[in-house]
């Protein structure tokens, strides 16, 4: 499966138990006949500081190196306050600097997010694309998949219980490789 395209997972969440990492991993392995999905730990990425874009730490480095390296990119943010958490666009930031030796312009992307509450993301997300269309990131229109976190949705080995819902995300699944592979031409 070495052309499977490699997709970078950026979640917008640190935490141990975050929901936002569990439907990460739920989705990688629901479309890992198309798609190679990596989680990136990017923890170590300080706050931005425009003194150090020139020459910024190593772990922001790292963390422009994967993007670099990647095919593609998927984002499963949670919603903080009606919008993405800082973690997740300081580190979109960092990426986008300096000017002419930023990571994004043209990588195929696509948008994930888990609440337990009803609205499932929604204003994150749409945050998020304004964000990324301002650096030129090929985000996939649709579908979009806005995921009410229970844990009964998820099957004990880490899939999704709703048959329903998992032929979504496979289907989601051959969408983005299809979009990966238009973008990428
Ligand atoms: C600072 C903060 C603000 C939040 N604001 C929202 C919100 O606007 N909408 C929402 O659905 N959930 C909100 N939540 C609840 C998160 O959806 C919930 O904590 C979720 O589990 C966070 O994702 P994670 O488990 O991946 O860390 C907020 C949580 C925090 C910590």
């Amino acid at each position: 499966m070495s052309d499977r395209p490699k997709v970078a997972v950026i979640v917008g969440s640190f935490r141990r138990h975050s929901v936002n990492r569990r439907l990460a991993e739920a989705i990688a392995k629901t479309t890992a006949a198309k798609l190679d999905l990596q989680i990136l730990d990017y923890g170590e990425v300080p706050l931005f500081n425009q003194d150090h874009e020139a020459d910024p730490p190593a772990a922001v480095v790292a963390f422009k190196d994967a993007i670099k390296a990647a095919d593609a990119v998927l984002f499963v943010t949670p919603e903080y306050n009606r919008s993405m958490p800082g973690v997740l666009k300081n580190a979109i930031d960092w990426a986008s600097r300096p000017p002419g030796q930023g990571v994004w312009s043209g990588k195929p992307a696509a948008i994930a997010g888990a609440s337990p509450g009803a609205l499932g993301t929604g204003a994150a997300q749409v945050d998020l694309r304004n964000v990324l269309t301002a650096i030129n990131v090929a985000v996939m229109g649709m579908p979009q998949i806005y995921f009410v976190h229970k844990d009964e949705h998820f099957t004990p080995d880490g899939g999704f219980a709703d048959p329903k819902f998992q032929a979504f995300i496979e289907g989601w699944g051959d969408k983005f490789a299809a979009w990966i592979a238009k973008m990428n031409g």
